[in-house]
């Protein structure tokens, strides 16, 4: 039944699925030319899992994620209104990853799509989402990121290699009219060649050496890097200042987990002590549209957030280029 007074949704159930494959950056080491030193002081990365090809797939972990968030919602699945998925690596075109999430928690009664926008694709699927809570269309939704992006990465490029790990993540909203919620999204497409991976399947295009090359992630990485650390801050910024907070009213700044020196930068920028930026970079890497609640799932089992007290800013940034905060309670 849909609340009297359509709300934005609280998150009342978190979870997460990572394979159980991991590499280090010794093993790393062993493939291409770089070392455990480099790859820490540069990105804050230790190791990362790795999908196991035999059963592991984005599918398969957004489902993972997300029984384990209804499980942990403690909510009859009928319940849910809408399935979100974002993932930029998704296994199969259709039918779409939520579809299948839904037929596999129950979701019988809910509505489903993907989304996919690359690493801030999570934070685009939990706004997605709060605005059909808040229109009244839905009362409870289910929101995924799941990501098999080593699928994607050339495993003879050390600038991109060493960054990405595989995993997915879940929450569910449930409609709160007493929830503090806002949000800000941004986006600048004609900065996006820095960030780029193209599609094997384009029928007229010759199977060349470059083509191939351009069917992994392909980065600049300084101009990514200077992106984030400036855009990220800023946008945060915009947000506190439309909620009438400051930063200093803020408990913990969930931020996507791509590289250390980022948030610690925008931790400086913010003026705010970097333990209020809890971090897992160091033993997933990046996990793109995952990062966010498989951080949030470790944060809760920690006790440290799930009990509804705390005020965080959530916000993500990549291919694009693409960038957001949320602000709320949890
Ligand atoms: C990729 C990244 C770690 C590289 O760090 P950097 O300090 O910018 O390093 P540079 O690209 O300037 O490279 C510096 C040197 O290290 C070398 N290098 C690159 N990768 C290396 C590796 N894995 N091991 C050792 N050396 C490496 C480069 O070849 C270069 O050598 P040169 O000076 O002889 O040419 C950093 O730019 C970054 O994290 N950017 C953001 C990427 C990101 O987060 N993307 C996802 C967004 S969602």
């Amino acid at each position: 039944m849909n609340p009297s007074v359509p709300s934005y949704g609280r998150v009342i159930g978190i979870g997460s699925y990572l394979p159980e494959h991991i590499m280090t950056n010794d093993d790393l080491a062993k493939i291409v030319e770089t070392n455990d030193e480099w790859i820490t002081e540069r990105t804050g990365i230790k190791e990362r899992r790795i999908s196991d090809p035999e059963k592991d797939t984005s599918e398969s972990m957004a489902i993972e994620a997300a029984k384990r968030a209804v499980k942990d919602a403690g909510i009859d699945p009928k319940e849910i209104g809408l399935v979100v998925v974002a993932s930029t690596t998704p296994n199969v075109l259709f039918p779409v990853l939520s579809a299948s999430v839904q037929a596999a928690v129950d979701a019988d009664n809910a509505m489903c799509f993907d989304v996919n926008a690359a690493c801030p694709g999570f934070v685009t699927a939990f706004v997605t989402a709060q605005n059909y809570l808040k229109s009244g269309a839905v009362d409870t939704a289910l929101v995924v990121g799941a990501e098999n992006l080593t699928n994607y990465v050339n495993f003879e490029d050390r600038s991109t290699c060493i960054l990405f790990g595989d995993g997915a993540g879940a929450c569910v909203l449930k409609a709160d009219p007493k929830l503090q919620y806002d949000a800000i999204m941004r986006a600048a497409g004609k900065r996006g060649e820095c960030l780029r991976c193209e599609s094997y399947m384009q029928k007229g295009r010759e199977k060349t050496d470059d083509f191939l090359k351009s069917n992994y992630i392909n980065m600049d990485g300084q101009t990514v890097f200077k992106f984030a650390v400036t855009e990220v801050p800023k946008v945060i910024e915009d947000l506190l200042a439309r909620t009438c907070t400051t930063a200093d009213d803020i408990d913990y700044f969930i931020l996507h987990q791509a590289n250390r020196r980022i948030i610690e930068s925008v931790a400086k920028r913010l003026k705010q002590p970097i333990d209020k930026f809890p971090m897992n970079i160091e033993k997933t890497g990046n996990t793109s549209s995952a990062s966010i609640p498989i951080l949030l799932d470790e944060l809760k089992k920690e006790g440290i957030l799930g009990q509804g007290n705390k005020k965080i800013v959530i916000s993500s940034f990549g291919a694009g280029l693409l960038w957001g905060a949320v602000q709320t309670e949890i």
